[in-house]
């Protein structure tokens, strides 16, 4: 049987094995997939180790991201311009192939499963992180209005301005932060894991059409609270992204497989709350 894997620190919460049997059951195909605690040390050879052991894949999550990105082979475009690498995929000979697969996650999560439109919108992403950085290519290449980058620290958000060179791409802080009428609005900072809310005046996010917290949980994140107070219409978490960038990774690793990721997203959303 196929072995899979997602390497993380912590990963006991990871619910990747859940997503990815759920795919398997639907194209009918049987695999096993484990959740493998490494640390920054071990996880070259951790990985080596899965691959060498006849692995057929693997994700990698929190904190080993940019680890997995500088020890593959081979990166896709969309890892290169993420700086990270989420998939892998053994090419044989000791090879691998980093995929980052976070960024179309989003963008299918917004479009296919919550109907927000992302040409000609304005977008506003809170965040300059690691998590801010994956997704700001994918957003660009469906030809976004705008897209703004508002960060605790403006020297992150305007690094990432730079890199990316887009001349719909700004940065600003928070205080600095105009919202567009009918913008949407990302949280792709780390606040939520600790509840923390955001330094946005309750006015001005009222202005978004939609707000969307990257992170996910049983109960609305600090964020999600925040756009709900505001009388945002459309506030969202992230576990659609979630899915849908295991079904993106899915694919990868089983050529043309087709996925209900609804399905899925609907069964999980039962079991968190
Ligand atoms: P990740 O990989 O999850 O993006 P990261 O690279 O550590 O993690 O980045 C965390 C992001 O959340 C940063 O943009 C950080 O802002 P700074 O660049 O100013 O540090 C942001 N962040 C975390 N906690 C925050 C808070 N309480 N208020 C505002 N921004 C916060």
């Amino acid at each position: 049987m196929a072995i899979f894997t997602v390497f993380g620190n912590p990963v006991a919460h990871s619910l990747s094995p859940q997503i990815h049997q759920a795919f398997a059951q639907q194209v009918g195909v049987e695999l096993n997939y484990t959740r493998s605690l490494t640390s920054v040390l071990r996880f070259r050879r951790a990985v080596a180790e899965f691959f060498r052991s006849g692995g057929a894949g693997a994700n990698v999550t929190v904190p080993f991201k940019q680890q997995a990105f500088d020890l593959v082979t081979y990166v896709t475009t969309r890892a290169q311009q993420a700086g990270a690498v989420n998939t892998l995929v053994p090419l044989g000979y000791g090879q691998l192939l980093g995929d980052n697969t976070d960024g179309i996650g989003l963008v299918r999560d917004l479009q296919k499963n919550l109907q927000q439109k992302l040409t000609n919108r304005d977008v506003v992403i809170l965040g300059a992180g690691g998590a801010a950085r994956g997704v700001i290519a994918p957003l660009l290449e469906q030809g976004v209005a705008s897209l703004t980058i508002a960060n605790r620290t403006i020297e992150k958000a305007n690094l990432l301005v730079e890199k990316f060179g887009q001349p719909t791409l700004q940065a600003c802080r928070f205080e600095q932060l105009t919202i567009p009428t009918d913008a949407l609005v990302i949280n792709a900072t780390s606040a939520s894991l600790t509840g923390q809310k955001l330094p946005l005046e309750s006015d001005e996010l009222a202005h978004a059409a939609c707000a969307y917290d990257m992170m996910y949980g049983a109960q609305p994140t600090a964020f999600m609270q925040q756009a709900r107070q505001a009388g945002v219409a459309v506030v969202q978490d992230g576990l659609g992204m979630l899915v849908e960038q295991a079904g993106a990774a899915f694919q990868l690793w089983h050529e043309g497989a087709e996925l209900d990721t609804q399905k899925v997203i609907q069964k999980l959303r039962k079991t968190i709350v």
